[in-house]
């Protein structure tokens, strides 16, 4: 066993309960800081759609109380980040994202942690010794709708290692590996120096992965590069970049591929690289 194997045995079960750690510490806004009729609205037209299911598929006392015995699990498996932005997170970019201009974006994701490494126009991925995959540059520009450069915009990028598996989330990783930011020159320009990732399986240890199996799908996602783009006077956006050939590009669990994310990765002798611009729509 080499010593990156030995760090990833027996620790997906870790993420979970990690990005539920993660969430909270984000304090969130909750319910109550929420317009009481639109709770109502939502909340009734939630409940209506499973009554719907439940009377049009003839619900048993067993399935009903499978769902009691498996929510239940979600919660003490810390899950609930993981099942959200696995299957529903998707729609609320779709409809969070709808009048955009500019680049295409999709969704975060459980596992962003700000206050990455920052560097000036170029950063060199932290990452460990021999840390396995090949390399990869990745360059881009970011411009306004008109095209032109936004000077000094930020990036952030944030990716699974070769074995798929986030620093903070994955024990026996160091805190910032594959994590870091970029301060993008006068012209916008951006370099990040950091290695491709490998198709990522999401927890298939808890209660997300009991669904996964009972209902004989599968848990994986495609490789894929977590980025955000922002300057002042524009909108953040979120994304994620695919890599072509994929096996999973056309069935990722998480529902989160689209035509516009898909890198152009070209050979550079034993290294790759490639090139993503961004376009921000104003604030
Ligand atoms: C999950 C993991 C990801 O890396 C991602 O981009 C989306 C979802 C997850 O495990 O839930
Ligand atoms: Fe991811």
């Amino acid at each position: 066993m080499t010593d990156f194997q030995e760090e990833t045995t027996a620790r997906a079960a870790d993420s979970g309960a990690g990005a539920t750690a993660a969430f909270k510490a984000k304090q969130q806004a909750g319910v109550a800081d929420t317009d009481p009729e639109r709770v109502s609205l939502l909340a009734t037209e939630v409940l209506s759609a499973v009554h719907d299911t439940i009377r049009k598929h003839q619900v048993t006392y067993a399935e009903y109380d499978a769902l009691k015995n498996w929510l239940i699990q979600v919660g003490e498996d810390g899950e609930w980040p993981l099942f959200l932005d696995v299957w529903v997170e998707h729609v609320v970019e779709e409809v969070n994202s709808a009048d955009r201009k500019g680049s295409k974006g999709t969704i975060e994701g459980p596992y962003y942690v700000p206050g990455a490494p920052e560097f000036q126009g170029t950063a060199q991925m932290p990452m460990r010794d021999g840390e396995p995959g090949t390399p990869l540059r990745f360059e881009g520009q970011v411009r306004d709708l008109d095209g032109k450069p936004i000077p000094h915009a930020k990036l952030e990028m944030w990716h699974a290692d070769a074995q798929g598996f986030y620093s903070q989330y994955a024990p026996g990783i160091p805190e910032w590996n594959l994590r870091s930011a970029v301060v993008a020159d006068e012209e916008g320009r951006y370099v990040f120096n950091t290695v491709r990732p490998a198709p990522y399986q999401i927890p298939t240890d808890g209660a997300c992965g009991k669904l996964i199996a009972a209902a004989g799908w599968h848990a994986w996602r495609p490789a894929h590069i977590h980025m955000k783009a922002s300057a002042p006077g524009y909108r953040l956006i979120t994304a994620q970049l695919y890599f072509p050939g994929d096996e999973h590009n056309a069935d990722d669990v998480a529902s989160a591929v689209k035509p516009e994310l898909m890198l152009d990765i070209q050979k550079d002798g034993d290294a790759e690289k490639t090139v993503y611009d961004y376009v921000l729509d104003p604030a």
